[in-house]
């Protein structure tokens, strides 16, 4: 499986801005085997960023947010087929910005996971515990919680979806999970899948929170961390080039 080094804007980098980042990261960042990077700009730049990565395989283009219906009476939203026209080949789901700003349910991501599914756009559902159900030892209890959006997929459906394990504590924060913390959470996700019929190989499980190119090698260090997902750290070329390419 390819390591996955995934970076979310936020509300960073419009188109112009966007094509300037791209510029400098892509004249200096060499395709690595068995690593891919993933940018999920926001949606207003998905079409520059699909448009300045076409000729990179390596480099997959997601949007960090999706309506569940195609189309419709819906202000302010972006369906998965448009998304996918503007270039989106990835969708995070459920992050913790979309959950605890603007109070997504686990209805709703479910039902993003399964728009994402039946138009053939890989789904990262973000998961995560706050600190007082961390402090609470309410960590696994709370992240199998988020994970039942995924209930009643079967093994293949589930096979498809790659979970970024997100600590809200530690987004946006400087403050992050010890490679340790992390992998006894990824581990809990993984089991989760295994006991639905998913081989633990064919699960992709990402770390997010404050990851930065100082903490990046001692998680990637641990075998239960396939990949990143990256946000105050992946607006900034340098920091980002750092990234993804530490060993
Ligand atoms: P951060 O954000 O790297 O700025 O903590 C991570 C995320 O929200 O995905």
């Amino acid at each position: 499986m390819s390591r996955i080094f995934a970076g979310n804007w936020k509300m960073h980098l419009g188109p112009e801005e966007a094509r300037a980042f791209l510029k400098s990261f892509l004249a200096r960042y060499r395709r690595v085997t068995g690593r891919e990077v993933w940018l999920f700009p926001p949606a207003v730049s998905l079409e520059t960023v699909a448009r300045e990565t076409r000729d990179r395989a390596e480099i997959i283009v997601g949007t960090q947010n999706v309506h569940w219906d195609d189309k419709g009476a819906f202000t302010g939203e972006l369906s998965v087929p448009m998304a996918k026209e503007a270039g989106a080949r990835a969708a995070l789901v459920g992050h913790s910005e979309r959950r605890h700003v603007f109070g997504e349910t686990e209805d709703d991501t479910a039902k993003k996971v399964r728009a994402l599914l039946r138009h053939q756009v890989k789904a990262v559902l973000c998961v995560g515990e706050m600190i007082d159900q961390r402090e609470a030892g309410q960590t696994v209890a709370v992240i199998e919680r988020q994970l039942g959006a995924l209930a009643g997929l079967d093994a293949n459906a589930l096979a498809d979806i790659t979970i970024a394990y997100e600590p809200v504590w530690a987004i946006g924060t400087g403050r992050n999970a010890t490679p340790a913390d992390a992998a006894q959470v990824h581990r809990a996700i993984r089991a989760w899948f295994v006991a639905r019929g998913v081989a633990a190989r064919n699960l992709t499980v990402l770390y997010g929170g404050s990851v930065k190119p100082d903490n990046i090698a001692a998680l990637l260090a641990e075998p239960e961390i396939d990949g990143v997902l990256v946000g105050g750290a992946s607006i900034d070329a340098g920091a980002w080039l750092e990234i993804v390419n530490s060993r």
